[in-house]
Order: structure tokens, then C-alpha cells, then sequence
């Protein structure tokens, strides 16, 4: 099967990294179109998976577009547009895996006559989305012959919008097990590098976003412990800068210099996550899937996630890691207490995490369940 990926970003962000995955074992035969130069295409390439960025001009939609805005966007589609059909003609398939992606790969279909997959990693909620965005993306979807969701919450979140539920199917992000393997010496000697010793130590990685809540960590760190400490992983990926330095002002005026590191984007992850004593997911809406959750837990890390979306299907509270309510930074202070309280306990929720996650997120299989469906469409 040849199969036409699509994705708009050139930046390695959760969806893309997802598809790496995705796209590895059709490598042979498939290429994946970015609509923008980046990182992304660096490590697809690193990947042995063909990829090409199929424009030159960076394409203007954001997530609380207008309709007169979206039409504008429209106009610069065009070259684009006849390079994607172009392209799609010898291919059997198009993949889509963001929402310009599927616009752009919806009208690819209609003119090339292949049939269309999209992978929906959003919650197409108001909370993320604007109306008109939620209307475009639901209309070009509905076009699909297969929508993959990652999680029941980005389904039901679909449907709700208008979504068609007799296409849509539910494909977690599949992981390799042995890539969170970390030897004991390496994460001794990355504590050591990062003055970590003897500090209890809680892993927050994730891009840098006013919606990952990063400022919740910061005011739950104010509440725990002196020796608890937190390292900030990953970057303002899409011009979030200003987030950026409010999260320094909130440190400064909470005094906790010492207690916070940012460490930038860092391409290390199982490392980082397996020299921490916990990981903290505190998106502030509703996550989608989370992809952080699932690392944690192959790390054999234990979890402290936000209850909404996606992130419920993957923790159960007290059994494989823990759920705290979005935005209540005491809660999730007393939280990280409890589990720097009571070691053993907290050791073994993340083992059983561990040996759960490295079976039910198997990239093997989840790589088998999107195949057989792919089939099924040609
Ligand atoms: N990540 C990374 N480097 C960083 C920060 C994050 O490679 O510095 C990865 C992280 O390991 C995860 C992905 O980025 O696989 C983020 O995916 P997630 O689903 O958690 O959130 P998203 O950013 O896609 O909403
Ligand atoms: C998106 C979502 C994230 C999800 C990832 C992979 O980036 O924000 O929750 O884990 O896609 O599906």
C-alpha cells in the first residue's frame, strides 16, 4: 500500500512524533508532505521515512480563525493544493494528521480520486477551537472513509460536533516499550548533571503552552516540600512566548529559583522521565490523548495526570498512577506530598503502570489495528 501523509507543522509536537510511528513501517513506500520546514523533517529523515515539504509559504490559520480569515488562508492553498493532488496521483492513499492537513488532503481526494484517512489527535471542543474551525474540520472529516481518533474523548468530542460515528474508529499512540529503558548509571549520572541529588524530583515535559499548565506546577511546588523540585521539559513551539515569561515572573515572585529548571527541548525524554521521581501532566482543558502519560508509565515513573479527556482512559486513580481536578494546584500539591510520603506504595502503582502500559500501547499491535483498517478502505 502507498500511502500520502500529510501534515502541516514542521515542528515535532505529540501528532508528529505519533506519526513517525505511523509512517515507519510504510517507509519503503510512502512519503509524507509537510507544509513547513522544521525539526519534524530532520527526524523523519533520521528515521529512513521519505519526506517533503510541499511549500514555501508558511500557511496563516489559527485556532480562532474567522470564516473570512479561513477564506483568505484558502487563496494560499492554491499552489499547494495542486502539488498535494499532483503527488496524491501515485499514491493509493492520503493520510492526514492535522486539521490543515485534512482540509488540503479532503480536496486532494475529491480531485484525485483517492480515498482519504484522517488521524484526529484534537478535541474539537469550544475550549480549544473556534466555531468556524470546528465547522471546517467536521465538514472536510465527514468526506473521510476512515477517521481515526486517539482517544474516546476526541471521538465523542467529533460527534458531538457533527462528526460522522459510522467512520470513526478509536487507535490509541502506540509506543515502543524498550525505547523507555533507561540503565541505572545513566539516570544517576543525569541527576548528577542536572544537581538533582538528593532533591525529589518532579518531571514536567511538555511544550511550553498557557493549556499544559506549567503555572499549575510552579503554584503546587510553592505548597510541597522544601526538597521538591521541578524540571520544565520542552519549548514555546508555536510563539508562546509571552507564557513563557510570565512562568518566570510567577517563579520570581514565588521565590523559587532554586526549585524550577527549564531545560528546553530535549530530544532524551525516556532519559529525563526516568531520572525524576514523578511526572506531572496538568493541562488546564481537556488533553486529548496525552503522550506524556503513557511515557511515564513505560518509564516506570508514577503519574500525576489532569481528569479530563483522553488522559481518564489512560490513568485510573490509585491503580496505575493518579488524577488530579484541572487547575487545583493544592490538590496536586498534596498529591505530590503524599507520593514523596509513602514510597513503596507509590513504586508499586508505577511498576503495575509499567507493565500494563508496555501491553496496551504495544506499537506492534497498534501499528496492526491501523493497518487492518487502512485495508479495509482501499
Ligand atoms: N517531547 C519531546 N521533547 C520535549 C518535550 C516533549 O520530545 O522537550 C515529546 C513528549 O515526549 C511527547 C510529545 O512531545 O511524546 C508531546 O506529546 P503529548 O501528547 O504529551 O502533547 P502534545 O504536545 O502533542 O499536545
Ligand atoms: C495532539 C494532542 C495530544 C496527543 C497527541 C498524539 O498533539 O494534543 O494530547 O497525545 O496529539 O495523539
Amino acid at each position: 500500500m502507498k500511502i500520502l501523509f500529510l501534515d502541516q507543522s514542521g515542528k515535532p509536537g505529540g501528532a508528529e512524533l505519533c506519526l513517525i510511528d505511523i509512517a515507519k513501517p510504510y517507509r519503503d513506500n510512502c512519503l509524507v508532505g509537510l507544509f513547513a520546514d522544521g525539526d519534524f523533517k530532520t527526524l523523519l529523515e533520521k528515521n529512513q521515512i521519505p519526506v517533503q515539504v510541499l511549500t514555501t509559504q508558511i500557511i496563516q490559520v489559527r485556532k480562532e480563525s474567522s470564516f473570512a480569515q479561513g477564506l483568505a488562508s484558502l487563496e494560499q492553498l492554491i499552489p499547494l493544493l495542486t502539488k498535494v493532488v499532483q503527488t496524491a496521483r501515485e499514491y493509493d492513499l492520503i493520510y492526514a494528521n492535522t486539521q490543515k492537513a485534512l482540509v488540503v488532503g479532503a480536496i486532494a481526494s475529491f480531485l484525485s480520486g483517492r480515498p482519504l484517512v484522517y488521524h484526529l489527535h484534537d478535541i474539537l471542543s469550544p475550549e480549544h477551537f473556534s466555531q468556524t474551525n470546528r465547522r471546517i474540520a467536521v465538514t472536510a472529516a465527514n468526506r473521510a472513509s476512515l477517521v481515526i481518533a486517539n482517544s474516546q474523548a476526541s471521538k465523542a468530542a467529533f460527534i458531538e460536533a457533527g462528526g460522522r460515528a459510522d467512520i470513526t474508529t478509536v487507535i490509541y499512540n502506540g509506543f515502543d516499550p524498550q525505547n523507555y529503558q533507561t540503565d541505572k548509571s545513566i539516570i544517576h549520572q543525569t541527576r548528577q548533571q542536572l544537581g538533582l541529588e538528593n532533591k525529589f524530583v518532579v518531571g514536567h515535559f511538555s511544550r511550553l503552552a498557557p493549556w499544559k499548565g506549567q503555572h499549575i506546577l510552579i503554584e503546587a511546588l510553592k505548597q510541597c516540600p522544601q526538597q521538591v523540585t521541578a524540571i520544565l521539559v520542552g519549548d514555546a513551539l508555536f510563539g508562546e512566548q509571552e507564557y513563557v515569561q510570565k512562568l518566570h515572573q510567577q517563579i520570581a515572585s514565588l521565590g523559587l529559583e532554586n526549585r524550577v529548571k527549564f531545560l528546553g527541548f530535549r530530544s532524551d525524554i525516556p532519559q529525563l522521565m526516568s531520572a525524576c521521581d514523578l511526572v506531572a501532566h496538568t493541562s488546564t482543558a481537556a488533553e486529548p490523548f496525552g503522550r506524556v502519560i503513557v511515557e511515564a508509565m513505560l518509564c516506570g515513573k508514577p503519574v500525576i495526570a489532569a481528569k479530563a479527556g483522553g488522559a481518564i482512559e489512560l490513568v485510573e486513580h490509585g491503580i496505575n498512577g493518579f488524577l488530579s481536578t484541572p487547575g487545583k494546584s493544592q490538590e496536586l500539591a498534596q498529591m505530590i506530598t503524599t507520593c514523596l510520603q509513602e514510597p513503596e506504595k507509590t513504586a508499586m502503582i508505577a511498576n503495575h503502570a509499567q507493565t500494563t502500559a508496555s501491553q496496551r500501547f504495544d506499537v506492534k499491535n497498534i501499528n496492526q489495528q491501523i493497518a487492518q483498517q487502512l485495508l479495509k478502505k482501499l
